[in-house]
């Protein structure tokens, strides 16, 4: 199984899902399809290079994009599509007050008309599959009727199918991004009422999903479930995701996990990249197994160091206590 596809992603999170992040995250799991952090047009078209730039991840890494001028986004969308992104996926949920003033974002739920443009612009130029992760609504622009009324027009004008859906509403006055990921809440309802109303549509759930168990649940009626916070806090969650969700039997030990991780950490050291952007992301692996807050802790006070490289973790891996 190669395919490019849906069943199982993880969540676009700003200054946490980088290129370092997801290399380890594929040595996780295989297939599960990763996406980037919110990329804005206006940061490609002024660095295109270096933002587009990852590493051998490539095979299932889809590129989230934000803006709301459509030939910004045609020109980025060609342009990743040329770098070997799987998918190009539009922000329609960050609720950022900068997301605000640069009109990009969760604010963009009131102009169906824009973002269908907005889609249909970026499918003119690219082959590969185009998406779209939005909230359930904005403010109070909270009915299922008004996101049953989005979703339609925004898919009359451009033909896009794919929606990718935070399941709560974003509220643009009051709360910044992080209270706006917990204080709303949760309406899966939304999301299964859409893909009744629009059964032909992919349709991807996401928000406050913990385990496995439970997107197993969500799979029996919807196309896809992705996760952010629960893997970030826990990675070993996505290890299990090619035996649970893809029925692949292999499975990596955790600590061959860190070790595999040792050639590109080399490489990237070699390459003037500190440490610590890359082990970061690993600190939570060992969450819940004996010796994981000393491991954590040995880590965080030596990471920042001059002198450090592999020897490093390999003591930390000292600390942690296998049965
Ligand atoms: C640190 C952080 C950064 C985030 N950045 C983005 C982003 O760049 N684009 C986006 O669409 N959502 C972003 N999100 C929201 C997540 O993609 C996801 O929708 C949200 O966390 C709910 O899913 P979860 O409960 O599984 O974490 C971010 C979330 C976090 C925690």
């Amino acid at each position: 199984m190669n395919d490019y596809h849906h069943r199982f992603s993880v969540a676009p999170m700003l200054g946490w899902t980088d290129r370092h992040c997801r290399y380890f995250y594929r040595q996780l799991s295989k297939y599960t399809l990763l996406y980037t952090e919110m990329i804005n047009t206006k940061k490609i078209i002024n660095n295109e290079n270096s933002c587009l730039d990852f590493n051998e991840d490539k095979h299932l890494v889809a590129l989230q994009l934000s803006g709301s001028n459509s030939s910004e986004l045609a020109y980025c969308a060609r342009l990743a599509q040329h770098h070997g992104y799987k998918e190009i996926n539009l922000n329609i949920g960050c609720p950022s007050y900068r997301a605000q003033k640069g009109y990009f974002g969760a604010c963009l739920m009131t102009n169906a008309n824009l973002v269908g443009d907005n889609i249909k612009a970026i499918y003119d130029v690219v082959d590969i599959p185009v998406t779209i992760k939005t909230r359930i609504g904005v403010d109070e622009k909270d009915s299922y009727t008004f996101l049953s009324d989005f979703i339609g027009n925004v898919s009359k004008i451009s033909g896009c199918r794919n929606f990718i859906f935070h399941a709560r509403k974003a509220i643009l006055s009051k709360y910044n991004p992080k209270k706006n990921r917990k204080i709303p809440i949760l309406k899966y309802s939304y999301v299964y009422n859409i893909k009744r109303d629009f059964p032909s549509f992919t349709i991807i759930i996401n928000g406050g999903i913990e385990t496995l168990e439970e997107a197993q649940i969500h799979l029996q009626y919807l196309d896809g479930v992705m996760i952010g916070r629960a893997i970030y806090s826990n990675p070993r969650i996505l290890s299990e995701v090619d035996s649970k969700i893809f029925g692949c039997k292999k499975q990596v030990h955790p600590i061959l996990l860190v070790r595999n991780m040792y050639p590109y950490i080399n490489n990237e050291l070699k390459n003037d990249i500190k440490i610590n952007k890359i082990l970061r992301h690993m600190l939570y692996l060992f969450k819940g197994i004996p010796g994981s807050s000393k491991w954590r802790r040995y880590l965080s006070n030596n990471i920042h160091k001059s002198d450090t490289g592999i020897w490093m973790i390999e003591e930390a891996l000292k600390t942690i206590k296998f049965d």
